[in-house]
């Protein structure tokens, strides 16, 4: 005989409920035994039953698109097929014995006059599918944003392999976008135009900046001396094929993150007065990430040692910097990151070529 009572207070979704809630319950369970290998709830179908395992496994399982994967494993005391009772819809994964199974089920009628009479049994309920759902949403999110972070930073050192501006240049310049972005944070004029969000985004979008360079010869790419007019005509393409491609990622995704990556890509080499590639964009038409991204790039070309020019000493490239201000760079923002130069100076010091 079932001690259907202790069943339902060990039980992942009734425990801790009243003994008065517990044996109302138990007059609406029906006890039910599957075989191995069952399909007792398949994703998709309409549900209208819930189990508690009193005895055997199931595994839980859903359709990713590419095949099944387990969500889950289930043992005695753990309910399933509560979902679509609660939520009024389709089974939301495919629930399958893994060994011959006895279950407690309840029908969607007697679920419904359980919480209509019982407030403690809705509130619990309530309770438990949200920190679930929390839960759910907080691992998938971290784990999607974790693979997205690492897939753009590797995508970004894909330049990197080719490109003779190497090593530490990419974390450099997402720090230094990052520190200018802060500090123009705090300034009224950025209000609603530079956010937290904008800054983490800026932060991830960075190191694309040149990803387009993929496409530009080794004979251009790896010149020693300065380039002639036509190399540097093709040379200025990799704005436009670093666009492009970030265009073909945003049709898959349309992340802000890349929306901010194709902008950078593509407007990162215009100048504040108009002079710069590969449009001619000037002042505030460029948008603030690329306009923001100018000042990272050519500070940290300046202190870096290059085949064709030794590094700038520090003094020199701030002066070089401030020189530009109105001209190739934002005056504002040129303002902005000179009053906070010293911080810059120690973002470099810290990411050195190994
Ligand atoms: P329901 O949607 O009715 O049918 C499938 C059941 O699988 C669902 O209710 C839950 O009981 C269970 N389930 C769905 N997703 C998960 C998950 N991520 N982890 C554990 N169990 C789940």
């Amino acid at each position: 005989m079932l001690d259907v009572l202790s069943i339902l207070s060990g039980s992942d979704l009734f425990s801790g409920l009243s003994a008065r809630s517990l044996e109302r319950i138990a007059n609406h369970l029906k006890p039910v035994r599957f075989d191995q290998d069952v399909v007792i709830c398949r994703e998709g179908d309409i549900g209208r039953t819930m189990y508690i395992i009193v005895s055997g496994s199931v595994s839980v399982s859903s359709d990713m698109g590419w095949g099944q994967r387990e969500l889950d494993r289930k043992g005695p005391g753990s309910v399933f097929g509560e979902m679509a009772l609660i939520s009024n819809d389709v089974r939301s994964a495919t629930v399958r014995t893994l060994e011959p199974t006895e279950c407690l089920q309840l029908d969607n009628e007697s679920f419904d006059a359980l919480l209509d009479k019982d407030l403690d049994l809705a509130q619990r309920i309530a309770k438990i599918m949200t920190r679930r759902f929390s839960t759910l949403v907080h691992k998938t999110s971290s784990e999607l944003l974790g693979a997205y972070r690492a897939l753009t930073f590797a995508l970004a050192n894909i330049t990197e392999s080719r490109d003779p501006e190497t090593g530490a240049h990419l974390e450099r310049t997402r720090n230094y976008c990052v520190l200018l972005a802060e500090a123009l944070y705090r300034e009224e004029r950025y209000k609603g135009l530079i956010t937290p969000q904008f800054i983490d985004g800026l932060y991830q979008a960075a190191p694309l900046h040149d990803v387009g360079k993929v496409a530009i010869p080794d004979a251009i790419l790896f010149k020693p001396e300065g380039l002639g007019p036509e190399e540097f005509e093709k040379m200025k393409i990799h704005t436009l094929i670093g666009a492009s491609m970030m265009e073909k990622v945003i049709r898959q995704s349309g992340a802000d993150l890349f929306k901010m990556a194709y902008r950078i890509c593509l407007y990162h080499h215009e100048w504040w007065n108009g002079t710069g590639y590969p449009h001619g964009l000037a002042g505030e038409n460029i948008p603030l990430e690329a306009r923001i991204m100018a000042l990272a790039d050519v500070y940290d070309a300046l202190l870096s040692r290059r085949v064709y020019k030794p590094a700038m000493a520090m003094r020199e490239a701030a002066d070089k910097i401030q020189h530009g201000a109105g001209v190739q760079f934002d005056p504002n923002m040129t303002l902005v990151m000179i009053a906070n130069i010293s911080r810059f100076e120690d973002v470099y010091l810290k990411y050195q070529d190994e």
